[in-house]
């Protein structure tokens, strides 16, 4: 596929917004803003950076990530779509779907009186349209859009999980509040179902867990950076967090061998038995809006 950086300056040009391409060819834009400073892609319409006034980013992104248009990106927010993880019947189909390794096309990059910039990427893999809105102030805001192309009227199922990579000052330190109460899939425990663990989630050793009906709030509370991060999320059954620990860091290429210590996923989701049947003339919605505060 052909990008032209010069088109996409010219024809979506912002104030605070530069174009450029990267070490490695690919296509971004990074915001430079009083609100926020941000990068985003159009390989995955991947975000790689958000950094609200007053922090560093809050999103992490490892330093061995590769960036070439067959691999997804190691970090940031990666789009899973429309499955979940390896695929259910062909494993030899990419990890996670197709939208976070095809490049995406720009719709609009617009900012608003007030300095909030709006984004929209398109994209199509089939049966189905996807489009990604993404609003960057003092908070990031993602809007997952999903319907059926016209030329396929027959109810489908897909899974999806917006799959935010957080950045922490030690992985030992932090705590997650809001899955108190919710059941979960222990993906290292032979996918066995758990009860609500009825406390804070504290992490020491290898967690990858899809939490079910968890539509709550969710906070990452990192007292070394003295900050908390709150995740809200509209039209979202599952909350899944992942952090791989110390062997499965080694088995990533892609992953440095000690980077565990420093991120966690938590990503929102529908997948596994609340993934989402979208008929012809829908169009489904998956919202999540983050934010961070200093303690
Ligand atoms: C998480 C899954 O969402 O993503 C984990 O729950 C998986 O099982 C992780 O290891 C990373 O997946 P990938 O395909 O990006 O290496």
């Amino acid at each position: 596929m052909h990008f032209d950086l010069a088109k996409l300056c010219s024809e979506h040009s912002v104030e605070g917004l530069r174009w450029s391409t990267d070490n490695h060819g690919l296509i971004r834009f990074v915001i430079e803003s009083e609100r926020c400073d941000a990068e985003m892609y159009l390989h995955g319409a991947h975000i790689t950076k958000f950094a609200p006034k007053g922090h560093k980013s809050i999103l992490w992104m490892s330093s061995q990530s590769i960036f070439h248009l067959d691999k997804p990106i190691r970090g940031g927010v990666p789009i899973c779509f429309p499955w979940f993880g390896p695929h259910p019947v062909d494993s030899s189909l990419p990890s996670h779907g197709w939208a976070r390794i095809q490049t995406w096309d720009l719709k609009s990059v617009t900012k608003t009186p007030a300095g909030v910039f709006s984004v929209e990427m398109t994209t199509t893999i089939k049966p189905f349209k996807l489009r990604y809105v993404v609003n960057f102030s003092e908070t990031l805001e993602m809007l997952l859009y999903v319907s059926l192309l016209d030329t396929h009227p027959t109810a489908t199922y897909f899974e999806e999980a917006l799959h935010s990579y957080f950045a922490v000052s030690s992985i030992h330190d932090i705590q997650i509040l809001g899955l108190e109460n919710a059941q979960f899939i222990d993906k290292v425990d032979s996918a066995r179902l758990k009860e609500p663990a009825k406390r804070e989630l504290l992490f020491s050793g290898e967690i990858d867990r899809v939490y079910l009906d968890a539509t709550s709030e969710t906070q990452l509370v990192d007292p070394g950076l003295s900050r908390t991060i709150k995740i809200t999320k509209r039209n979202s059954s599952n909350t899944v967090v992942w952090n791989p620990w110390i062997e499965k860091s080694r088995r990533m290429p892609d992953f440095g061998d000690d980077e565990w210590t420093k991120m966690v996923c938590i990503e929102t989701a529908n997948v596994l038995d609340h993934k989402i049947l979208v008929s012809a003339g829908e169009e489904h919605l998956l919202a999540v809006q983050v934010e961070a505060f200093h303690h």
